[in-house]
């Protein structure tokens, strides 16, 4: 039986997080760890039950028209319609079809990568995955630049680039996208009714300034089936974080992967502050109850699978 060994709890998630970087420690990056190619391969098969990481990372042209309902994941009583825009930058085909890389890099945000030094080794990796347009090139010696694939939660549009209120936004926005020099941008544009006008924008943008991405908007069910697959390995999340998303889609076409820039938790192992974002000031009250993430949860979860191989997790600085 296909069956991975995570040991999640459902305990709900711990709002004073003061002493959890203790107990989440984290060898340094040059001890002792191999990767357990036998797992890997496990959990590729287990997860395939659940959902396809070539399929589901986004919907294909063929499969929608423009004027298409469709029904928000978070909202079921909200809808949109498949804009003109939207299908147009649909794929043809998948963006990740037949795709195989020997190492992937994920590169979370959390400020534990600043001063880490990691630049150069997350570089080195096949295939880099970043999250939500986090800017690289002014931190670059700790998050490095290369960068294949990176998601944008429509909240992103507003959060760093002032819901593009003036030319100097959007053009601050253009720059960023067209930085990603065909790399692929991975929107998910389905999830709740609050990102509607901001995927719009995007998607305008992408078009009327020809900017080179490969565009790619998750299926309807990847969510869910992400959610289920952790379920049944007993991680009772609420709502899966981008960075679990990419990890999960990941084992379907990396051998190895490694992450960066986990790291949910207001000081590090030596009990420094750690910033929530490297690149701005959100708090972590961003991550209280309130919010639909279970992110310390998670995190137990992949650091159990980095004890056992499955995965790298670099909490700190890289040799
Ligand atoms: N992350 C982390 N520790 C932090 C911040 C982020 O482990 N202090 C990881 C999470 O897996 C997160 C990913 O890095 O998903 C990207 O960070 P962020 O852009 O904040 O992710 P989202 O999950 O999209 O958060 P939100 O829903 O708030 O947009």
């Amino acid at each position: 039986r296909a069956e991975v060994v995570v040991n999640g709890s459902s305990s709900p998630a711990v709002v004073d997080r003061s002493n959890e970087s203790i107990k989440h420690h984290i060898q340094p990056a040059s001890a002792k760890w191999r990767h357990n190619q036998t797992l890997s391969l496990r959990i590729r098969k287990h997860i395939l039950k659940f959902l396809d990481a070539e399929k589901d990372i986004s919907v294909l042209k063929g499969t929608l028209k423009p004027g298409d309902i469709i029904h928000y994941i978070f909202d079921r009583d909200s809808t949109m319609n498949v804009s003109q825009n939207l299908y147009e930058l649909l794929p043809r085909t998948s963006p990740l079809k037949n795709k195989h890389f020997r190492t992937c890099a994920i590169v979370g945000n959390s400020g534990v990568l600043l001063n880490s030094g990691c630049g150069q080794e997350i570089d080195t990796h096949s295939f880099v995955i970043r999250c939500n347009l986090a800017p690289v090139q002014e931190y670059a010696r700790d998050v490095g630049l290369k960068t294949d694939l990176v998601t944008m939660n429509p909240s992103v549009i507003q959060r760093a680039f002032e819901d593009l209120v003036n030319a100097t936004w959007r053009e601050k926005l253009l720059q960023r996208l067209h930085s990603l020099n065909g790399s692929i941008l991975w929107i998910p544009a389905f999830m709740a009714r609050g990102g509607k006008e901001r995927v719009e924008w995007v998607n305008e943008l992408i078009l009327k300034h020809r900017v080179s991405v490969q565009t790619a908007y998750p299926s309807l069910r990847l969510l869910h089936a992400v959610r289920g697959y952790w379920l049944t390995n007993k991680v009772h999340i609420k709502r899966p974080t981008t960075g679990l998303l990419m990890y999960t889609l990941a084992t379907r076409f990396c051998d190895q992967i490694y992450l960066y820039g986990f790291w949910p938790f207001p000081l590090d192992q030596n009990q420094n502050p750690v910033k929530y974002h490297y690149y701005d000031s959100l708090k972590y009250g961003y991550t209280s109850q309130a919010s639909p993430h279970t992110m310390p949860l998670e995190f137990k979860a992949l650091k159990s699978l980095h004890e056992q191989g499955a995965l790298k997790l670099t909490v700190g600085q890289c040799d």
